[in-house]
């Protein structure tokens, strides 16, 4: 069985900081989110992996490798433009050769792996296995109508007025027979080869398709809200630990990581929190669910419910919250009068202010 992780396509809903990175590469506890997938892919005992990179090839390249350091052997799928998660499958036909596999998003995060829905699959000898989850928004994704046994009876990609309130997981599992289908199919409304579609094709084609109920934690992290959720159920579950510095004026509790070459001094940091390798915080107040990253600076802060990013530093703030900040960014008091409100913010960006 081989993987197919798809880390290409536009991240239009997480602008700015995907003018300039891969949504995949948005870390969740400081680590990317592509990395747990690939993580979760091991661990169901896949090596071979096919990842497929659009225009921000060169960094997932970079972030990932040759995947030896996860253990896997990956082949990079170029994809000229971001022409659908069907048209991923058409690409990459020559890797998959005539093997089943699993295809993962590689902008899902799915809590508790993924080595049971592997198991099911190949115990059960199906065409095509999805996984469908209640929401609460399902026009936001592909939606399954099921009967009382689970069987398919319609699959819509983003429907305006959704039959069932189950979303379709990026998680799916396929035997060789979807390389008919991906074939088969057309361009939807919005331009792309629906992998609903393809689906669809199979159920229609009187193929084997098989739905699964996932009750565990399950988010696609395309907006901040997912985003900041994940990083949540992340930090509720890290094992404490001090590998970098706290001075005796501050106070840490509950679930905290401080990484080596990092120092806290005069702050208080209630947990679950992340405090990356070199970060300095003094003075400040990082609250639950906060992730700060490596070699931030948070001085005279209050930061909480949040993910900083490598390099930033937040000087003078009081009470940042449910904020994601990118690399290198800044965020500090302007000093003086007039008391003013200074800016130099990236296009599609979002800023809150009291007034
Ligand atoms: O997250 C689950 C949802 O994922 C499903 O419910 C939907 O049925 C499915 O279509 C998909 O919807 P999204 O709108 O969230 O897909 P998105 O465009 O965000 O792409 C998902 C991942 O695949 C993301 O990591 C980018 C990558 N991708 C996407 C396209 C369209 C590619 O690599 N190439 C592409 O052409």
């Amino acid at each position: 069985m081989k993987a197919l992780v798809l880390a290409g396509g536009k991240g239009t809903r997480l602008r700015p900081l995907t003018h300039t990175s891969a949504k995949q590469l948005v870390p969740v506890a400081n680590k990317p989110v592509l990395y747990y997938g690939l993580e979760a892919i091991r661990n169901a005992g896949i090596t071979q992996v096919g990842i497929i990179i659009g225009s921000t090839g060169r960094e997932v390249r970079d972030a990932v490798g040759d995947g030896s350091a996860f253990g896997l052997d990956v082949t990079y799928i170029q994809q000229e433009a971001p022409l659908g998660l069907a048209h991923c499958v058409l690409i990459a036909r020559e890797f998959l050769a005539d093997e089943p596999f699993v295809m993962y998003l590689g902008d899902n995060f799915l809590v508790g792996g993924i080595t049971d829905l592997v198991d099911a699959f190949r115990e059960g000898d199906y065409d095509a296995q999805i996984l469908v989850t209640k929401v609460t928004e399902p026009q936001f994704y592909g939606v399954a109508e099921l009967g009382p046994g689970g069987e398919i009876l319609a699959l819509a990609e983003k429907p305006d007025d959704p039959r069932s309130d189950l979303a379709i997981v990026g998680v799916y599992t396929f035997s060789p027979r979807i390389h008919e289908a991906v074939r088969a199919i057309s361009p939807s409304a919005r331009g792309e080869l629906e992998i609903t579609d393809a689906i669809t094709w199979l159920v229609d084609n009187g193929f084997r398709v098989h739905s699964h109920l996932v009750s565990g934690y399950w988010k696609d992290t395309g907006r901040l809200q997912d985003m900041l959720e994940c990083n949540r159920i992340v930090l509720e579950a890290i094992d404490p630990r001090t590998h970098g510095t706290v001075d005796e004026l501050s106070d840490v509790t509950g679930r905290v990581v401080i990484e080596a070459g990092a120092s806290v001094r005069n702050s208080v940091i209630r947990g679950p929190a992340l405090i990356g390798a070199h970060a300095r915080i003094s003075g400040s107040y990082v609250g639950p669910y906060t992730s700060i990253g490596n070699s931030c600076v948070v001085e005279d802060a209050e930061v909480e419910y949040a993910i900083v990013l490598q390099d930033s530093t937040i000087r003078g703030v009081s009470r940042l919250t449910y904020s994601l900040i990118g690399r290198n960014v800044e965020v500090t008091r302007s000093e003086g009068v007039p008391n003013t409100l200074q800016l130099m913010v990236g296009d599609h960006s979002r800023v809150q202010v009291r007034a």
